[in-house]
């Protein structure tokens, strides 16, 4: 593995904003001396005046010894033009997001610094192969991704473009660690790893509400509680911006060649037109104006329901039972098919985890009218809350005994409109499907791939190690079954998941 840089190796950084501060707040902590500069100076002396703050109130709180605040506040100096930057071994940007503004940029620092200096760019989105084309040394350039905000958010991407040098990719990689932080390796692709496999976390949740599935908060709800996301996809839009989501979005979208998985939604479209724009405008999916508080919707209590029979096994049906046996419930098991065609007897009702198909069309097809459908849990043991769905078909009081059921085992109960994949399922199967194409061709590996959404949104797991708990071939069912209700090229499975399917398959 290639070694960091040693620690007293000045690393530059040029751009003083958000970013910029955040990234030689943490080179200087690890302890390089750092140059900070701005075509704005007042803008690094406000850096400056705020990392030192920081450094004062991390020795306040015993995070660190106030000698290494001290010193780590002596290492940064302001540089006041771009020739002071000579003696850098590193140089990080972190200026606007412009292609020609940071080419300049790079052009005048090459002609600055030795040749043996790394050119690192902190871009969101623009080719890092773009970025170095017009380099005389276009080898020494590439991406160093830091999440906002930077002291707080483990992830760095590295990414590399066609020509970046694999020696300077390795050495950015070790000095990101040495740093303290989680990189991972990403080939320049648009959105590189985490605004690429992200997407469908918020793609997903507006098409649910687009069919009126349920409200924002019952949903937000269902994400948190049973999916174990840390925040619902609406109150993270809200708080990102549905300006800067949408257009991260379009950008995805049109640098993909319009491919249908990243399609925008005309919802967030006109929130975008209203200027509700989130948290920040005072409204969004949300209002932030009127002191209101977003009440998700849970069914009332109704009579338990506290004896049922357990038809086969599966990792949801196991640990549902397990909770509502601790609580009390009574629990029959009969030996039948595992995994998806495992089932709940409560009363009259079936209770299945869902596949992929709405209960309206599985009931059909299975020839079970009382059919009740739940979502997938991260953790069906901890889950405080579960989505349920019901077929056309079900009778109500059918569809009460499952309720009282799940109610019986401890959850708060939801209950969302009978779509395709109700909510968790289809979110983390997009998820898993965009991570293995990232893989697949390429980009990361799969360890990267969920490093760095665990580490850059704080998934709750990997979407490809979730996958793999779920089990692949049903995945790639519930896939499959929104490819076909839909009809839409936005589901087709991943030719990786395909191929993994198919290896773990003997004929
Ligand atoms: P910002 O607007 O807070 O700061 C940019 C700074 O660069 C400003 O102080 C500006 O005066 C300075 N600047 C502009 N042109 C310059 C030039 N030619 N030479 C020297 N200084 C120049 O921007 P922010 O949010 O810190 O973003 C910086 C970069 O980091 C962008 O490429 C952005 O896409 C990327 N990024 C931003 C994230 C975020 O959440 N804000 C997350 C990850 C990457």
């Amino acid at each position: 593995m290639q070694s960091a840089l040693t620690t007293s190796s000045l690393v530059a950084v040029v751009g003083a904003g958000a970013m910029g501060a955040g990234i030689a707040q943490i080179a200087a902590a690890a302890g390089h001396p750092v140059k900070l500069y701005d075509t704005h100076p007042e803008a690094v002396d406000k850096a400056l005046a705020g990392i030192r703050k920081t450094f004062g109130m991390l020795a306040e709180k015993g995070r660190m010894t106030q000698d290494e605040a001290d010193a780590a506040s002596q290492r940064l100096q302001k540089a006041n033009a771009l020739e002071q930057l000579a003696d850098a071994r590193l140089v990080v940007e972190a200026i606007v997001e412009n292609l020609d503004v940071k080419r300049q940029l790079f052009g005048e620092l090459e002609k600055v610094v030795a040749n043996d200096c790394i050119l690192a760019t902190n871009t969101s989105s623009i080719s890092v192969t773009a970025l170095a084309a017009k380099l005389a040394l276009p080898g020494r350039l590439v991406g160093m991704h830091f999440f906002n905000p930077v002291p707080l958010m483990a992830l760095v991407e590295v990414i590399s473009g066609l020509a970046t040098n694999v020696e300077v990719a390795g050495c950015i990689f070790a000095t990101a660690a040495a740093w303290g932080k989680s990189p991972v390796h990403a080939a320049s692709t648009p959105g590189f790893i985490v605004n690429r496999v992200a997407r469908p976390y918020y793609g997903e949740a507006l098409r649910l509400i687009n069919e009126k599935a349920a409200t924002p908060a019952t949903i937000d709800a269902i994400m948190r509680e049973a999916g174990g996301f840390r925040m619902g996809p609406f109150e993270l839009m809200d708080l990102i911006g549905h300006d800067v989501n949408f257009a991260v979005t379009q950008s995805v979208f049109t640098a993909y060649y319009n491919d249908p998985r990243f399609t925008p939604s005309l919802v967030q479209q006109e929130l975008v037109n209203a200027g509700f724009l989130g948290r920040k405008s005072g409204r969004g999916f949300y209002r932030y104006d009127d002191g209101s508080k977003p009440v998700p919707e849970t069914i009332a209590d109704v009579p338990k329901t506290d004896r049922v029979t357990v038809v086969g096994q599966s990792h949801a049906i196991d640990g549902i039972a397990g909770r509502a046996m601790s609580a009390g419930a009574s629990v029959q098991r009969v030996d039948g098919s595992s995994g998806a065609d495992a089932f709940i007897q409560c009363g009259d009702a079936v209770l299945c985890l869902s596949d992929g198909r709405t209960a309206t069309q599985r009931a059909a097809e299975e020839g079970i009218a009382n059919l009740v459908l739940v979502d997938l849990a991260l953790d069906y043991t901890n889950a405080s809350r579960l989505a349920v769905t019901a077929a056309a078909q079900c009778d109500d009081h059918a569809f009460r005994m499952a309720v009282g059921f799940l109610q019986m085992a401890g959850y708060a109960v939801s209950r969302i409109v009978d779509v395709p994949g109700m909510a968790v399922m289809r979110t983390v199967a997009m998820l898993a499907n965009e991570a293995a194409d990232a893989v697949n061709q390429g980009v990361c590996d799969a360890a990267g791939a969920d490093i760095a959404m665990r580490k850059g949104v704080n998934y709750p797991q990997g979407p490809l190690a979730w996958a793999d708990g779920i089990g692949l071939g049903y995945v790639r069912r519930v896939l499959n079954n929104l490819a076909r209700t839909y009809g839409e090229d936005r589901y087709r499975v991943s030719p990786l998941i395909q191929q993994l399917v198919w290896s773990n398959t003997i004929t």
